[in-house]
């Protein structure tokens, strides 16, 4: 039995790679995605989606563009020392040939929910905004969507858009609290796991052996984003962020979680956008009534790097 997902993304390279990564795993069925922020600006993150879909040749599924803002404060601006101007590591790409539907990315999301009750997983790989938007406007989604895996946050480790929080979180942090505390079953897949699935340059020089259309955009996009790496944390490659959730939903096996309320520091201070894990007991007050999240504290890095390059390199078109 398939997975329907929706992925909520901000296409970004690591985006990419995981886009394809769930394109290309049987166990699941991607029904659509929805743009945002954060990488990039929400336009070109729909320009990239359509462009990404169109390298799979799965230009069927919908695109439902998104939010171009955080809830309460104004967009920080994107990361082009990251992902390149283009938010595709700076590589020529011709414009998308397909479009966007005209349907909103909080109403698709919640369309397509409330059609499917209990059958669908939420992927967020970008900041929160659609998904709270969506809890916003219809609150019922949270006892109607099967489950909500996203890529963020930090437990019990430093961030990485500054020392205390990390990239999505940090880009709408009013919005992450509203997902953390909503009656869903939530999994956290954080700095915490993805700063220990260290994708070497040996693992991304695999793909460019490989002659096919996603593996050989993933070999063109990704030097830009491991020098960025390479210089930033001094390691061999790259650190696989948005993919880990992918990996998460297809085998929950690969990881392990604690499970924890979480509450996001939505301060003006130097902490805003830190996820806290409520620890001990008693809960102090701002953590009670809140519902557990899995938040993901181990992962079989070895084993995710393989499985994500089998299923681009090995098993698709
Ligand atoms: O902190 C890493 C996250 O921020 C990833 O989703 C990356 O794509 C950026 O969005
Ligand atoms: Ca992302």
């Amino acid at each position: 039995m398939t997975r329907k997902v929706i992925i909520d993304t901000d296409p970004g390279v690591d985006d990419a790679m995981a886009i394809f990564f769930a394109l290309c795993s049987p166990e699941l069925d991607v029904i659509g995605l929805t743009t945002v922020f954060g990488n990039v600006h929400t336009d070109l993150a729909t320009t990239n989606a359509l462009r990404l879909l169109e390298i799979a040749g799965r230009s069927d599924i919908p695109v439902a563009q998104g939010a171009d803002a955080p809830l309460v404060r104004p967009y920080g601006g994107p990361v082009p020392y990251v992902h390149g101007e283009d938010g595709q590591g700076n590589v020529p790409l011709p414009p998308p040939s397909s479009k966007a539907i005209e349907t909103q990315a909080a109403v698709f999301i919640v369309e397509q929910i409330m059609r499917a009750p209990g059958e669908i997983t939420l992927v967020p790989l970008g900041p929160l905004t659609n998904i709270a938007l969506a809890l916003r406007l219809e609150p019922r989604i949270a006892h109607n969507v099967r489950e909500v895996v996203l890529m963020g946050g930090n437990a019990l480790c430093p961030g990485n858009a500054t020392p205390a929080a990390e990239a999505n979180i940090h880009n709408d942090p009013e919005a992450a609290d509203l997902v953390f505390g909503a009656p869903w079953q939530v999994t956290m897949v954080g700095l915490d796991v993805t700063h220990r699935v260290n994708m070497t340059r040996a693992h991304l020089e695999r793909y460019a052996q490989v002659d096919k259309p996603m593996a050989q955009h993933i070999a063109r996009i990704t030097p830009f984003y491991r020098d960025f790496f390479e210089k930033t944390y001094h390691c061999d490659g790259i650190y696989v962020h948005d993919s880990s959730a992918v990996a998460y939903v297809i085998d929950p096996s690969l990881f392990k979680v604690e499970r924890w309320p979480v509450r996001v520091d939505t301060s003006s201070g130097v902490s805003r956008g830190k996820t806290w894990p409520g620890l001990g007991d008693p809960l102090p007050p701002p953590w009670q009534g809140r519902p557990l999240v899995n938040v993901c504290v181990e992962v079989d890095g070895e084993r995710l790097i393989e499985m994500e390059y089998e299923r681009v390199c090995q098993s698709s078109p």
